[in-house]
């Protein structure tokens, strides 16, 4: 389905029963909504599950002039979820975001906190990128202007799987979906990724329910980020450990996240 919001043609997977119990799933850089194929599969009974693909990503495209590097940032892509919400008359919603999805969650309860019921932050951090990651990202972002995507999978795909999970389908379906983003639009979420705020006084003012879950193997948001996250966010359980996993938790191991899912759901 499209929704025509906040300047963008966006697309974004509805399933589950209109009066059900709202859940946003926000998806990392640069995949789309099929990321949470899993959990919809397993949600939909009873959440109304929405998923959509953010700016600069799978089928959304924007309404008007191309955007260039700069113009985009994480808050902007928080202003088109809550375009998204208001388009479809939700008042408030479970906000689930996995790595850039949880950047965006931050960036929701910033400004945005009455309409987030409960969080679920998936292989993600809080705090900025350092310099080098910084400069890391814009020799990335020259890099796949010159040669185009298929550079962001080859630089990413090996950080981005546990290791015995790299020649997995789930990887390849990754790669796919990578291969298929237009190299401006990877470039432009490069640049809104390396701008964003450091989220780390925020925690504590976090007050809703909070999961915070994270492959084992993580390589990029490792287990310790969301050990800091949880020691910042009053009443916080310790972060879930999904095994088997790396930075695409549950994409690796679909059954040990939705039994997390599923666990802090019910509570
Ligand atoms: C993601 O999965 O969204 C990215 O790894 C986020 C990042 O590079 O910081």
């Amino acid at each position: 389905m499209f929704a025509e919001v906040n300047g963008l043609r966006m697309f974004y997977e509805e399933r589950g029963p209109a009066d059900g119990e709202p859940i946003v799933f926000l998806h990392g850089f640069p995949f789309d909504h099929s990321m949470w194929q899993h959990q919809i599969e397993a949600l939909e009974q009873t959440y109304r599950c929405i998923a959509p693909d953010l700016r600069g990503h799978g089928q959304t495209t924007t309404l008007g002039p191309a955007q260039q590097p700069g113009q985009v940032s994480i808050a902007h892509m928080a202003e088109d979820v809550i375009a998204l919400l208001n388009d479809l008359h939700i008042q408030q919603a479970t906000v689930c975001g996995l790595s850039m999805g949880g950047y965006i969650a931050f960036a929701l309860w910033r400004t945005h906190a009455p309409r987030v019921r409960q969080l679920i932050l998936a292989d993600t951090r809080a705090g900025p990128d350092s310099e080098e990651a910084r400069q890391n990202r814009f020799r990335l972002a020259e890099l796949v202007l010159a040669k185009g995507s298929t550079a962001a999978t080859d630089a990413m795909l090996p950080r981005l799987f546990a290791p015995a999970n790299l020649s997995s389908r789930a990887a390849q379906q990754i790669r796919a979906i990578i291969e298929r983003t237009p190299p401006a639009h990877i470039v432009n979420t490069l640049y809104a990724l390396a701008n964003r705020p450091d989220s780390t006084a925020l925690l504590p003012t976090i007050t809703v329910p909070c999961l915070v879950i994270v492959g084992e193997h993580d390589a990029i948001t490792p287990p310790a980020e969301a050990e800091l996250i949880c020691q910042r966010i009053a009443g916080a359980q310790s972060p879930i450990i999904v095994p088997d996993a790396g930075h695409l938790s549950p994409l690796e191991n679909p059954t040990a996240f939705n039994q997390a899912l599923a666990d802090f759901l019910r509570r």
